[in-house]
């Protein structure tokens, strides 16, 4: 077994930061040496089979990107990363584990879905990588095979409050849904946006020849997703299940679980770094038709409203619990491009999996965020969310030495001319980030060093998933 010995550095968790060397022997972390056990370091320095140098340097668990979408069919069309660049992508970024989403549609058996998603990531991943399944129409048949999966580890269901004739669910299915959920443990993920409401603004903007890319932002107001938001935790309540909103951007609707959180409820909130950055103003309604890059569900909300400063706050209060992507891309070209002239025909979708880590640290440096809360942002809470924890989310002896080496004195700058994404264009174009990603270990394999990608299709394994460490 290869052992690595990272010495130097400054080993961060989501409780504090210090000085510590981590050993790592085959797969697993061994030991993480506080100073003072300098002579057995020494040792290892000169014995062990590789020395990663990270003076200077942060030392912290891989992230957890809780919320992907590899190739999934969307939109009329199929999003751009595979499980093989996708994940290549996201090693690059310091994440090194995903959870995706197995699709589901009204009146298909659930468990072919898993079966297909295990065909396309088995063999392709160059990290590891778990399951969550959406659940459409909800049936009895639908509500047995939760349980199955359950016990295959796929430990959490989102459904869609959003898309009707897609991915909807009505309250009652939502309803039987969570009443399962409160009774074998499963974790149900939420869109929360009222979708019949939204489809009716949608029809009477594109009637008024209000077409453009922006328009998918005002048929989405924020009273969409904070009405759906409240409906969520009332449904959820009722069945006495744990509730995670997905990908939210309205301050209005994080405000409705923070009240919910307030009175004890078991409800958590996840936004995503296109939420914190941009706006509906300086991009969704960007000239001719470049909005289109930015058309995702939930929407970008408005600068002038204070959205994205407020997100910041609730990530700090702990009212937003975690930050995933949301990745799915599609290209500008023959993707995006289908929704020329008709706003509701662009696939919804920002594709980030390679930039979460480095756009939620830039918040450390901006003084928005803690060290320690960044950790916990991208790494431990998603882990204990979704039931890998202490396998992954933490740096400790008999984890799996999933490693970032992350150098604060770095620099990267987001562009489609560098990124690994399988995607024409960025989202954060020209963006800077004051820190850097140096070196990636997934299960003690060095998978990116300096600039160099090291990793290999195929290295990635399933993560059968436990129930979430957040329920009661
Ligand atoms: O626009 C988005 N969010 N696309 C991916 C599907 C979803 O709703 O998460
Ligand atoms: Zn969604
Ligand atoms: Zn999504």
């Amino acid at each position: 077994m290869t052992t690595t010995f990272i010495h130097g550095g400054t080993v961060v968790s989501s409780s504090g930061s210090s000085r510590a060397d981590v050993l790592v022997d085959g797969e697993r972390i061994a030991a993480v040496l506080e100073p003072g056990t300098t002579a057995l370091g020494s040792d290892l320095a000169r014995t062990a089979d590789r020395v990663v140098d990270a003076t200077g340097k942060y030392v912290v668990p891989g992230g957890v990107d809780g919320h992907t979408h590899m190739e999934m069919p969307f939109g009329g069309t199929t999003a751009s990363d595979t499980f093989e660049t996708g994940t290549r992508a996201a090693a690059w970024g310091g994440t090194t584990t995903i959870v995706d989403f197995v699709v589901h549609h009204t009146g298909e058996p659930v468990l072919d879905g898993i079966a297909s998603w295990h065909d396309k990531a088995g063999g392709a991943c160059a990290i590891d990588y778990g399951f969550h399944q959406i659940l459409a129409g909800v049936d009895e048949g639908v509500v047995a095979a939760m349980d199955t999966l359950v016990a295959e580890g796929v430990t959490s269901f989102k459904m869609f409050m959003g898309y009707p004739g897609v991915f909807y669910s009505d309250d009652g299915q939502i309803l039987r849904a969570m009443q399962k959920a409160s009774e074998n443990g499963a974790l149900v993920m939420m869109h929360a946006e009222n979708g019949i409401a939204i489809d009716v603004l949608v029809a009477q903007a594109l009637a008024r020849g209000e077409t453009a890319p922006g328009y998918h932002g005002l048929t989405r107001p924020w009273e969409t997703e904070e009405e759906a938001t409240h409906r969520a935790i009332m449904l959820a309540r009722i069945a006495h299940a744990p509730l995670y909103v997905v990908h939210m951007s309205a301050k209005q609707a994080v405000a409705t679980v923070a009240a919910a959180r307030d009175e004890g409820l078991n409800v958590f909130g996840e936004t995503c770094p296109q939420y914190l950055y941009l706006s509906l103003e300086e991009h969704l309604f960007a000239p001719g038709f470049d909005g289109a890059k930015y058309v995702c569900s939930t929407p970008l909300r408005s600068r002038a409203e204070g959205h994205q400063d407020e997100l910041w706050r609730y990530l700090r209060t702990n009212d937003l619990s975690v930050v995933a992507t949301d990745h799915c891309p599609f290209c500008y070209k023959e993707q995006k491009e289908m929704g020329v002239g008709n706003f509701s025909k662009i696939p919804n979708g920002i594709g980030g999996v390679e930039h979460r880590m480095d756009l939620v640290y830039q918040g450390v440096v901006d003084g928005r965020i803690s060290l320690a809360r960044w950790v916990e942002l991208c790494s431990t809470t998603p882990a204990r969310m979704f039931g890998c924890y202490p396998r992954k989310g933490v740096i400790a002896p008999g984890s799996d030495a999933d490693v970032v080496v992350y150098d604060p004195n770095g620099e990267t700058v987001i562009s489609a001319a560098t990124h690994h994404m399988n995607l024409d264009y960025s989202a954060y174009e020209g963006v800077r980030v004051a820190g850097h990603v140096d070196t990636v270990l997934s299960r003690g394999t060095v998978v990116v060093d300096a600039g160099e990608y090291l990793g290999r299709a195929g290295h990635g394994r399933f993560v059968r998933r436990s129930l979430s460490d957040y329920l009661i």
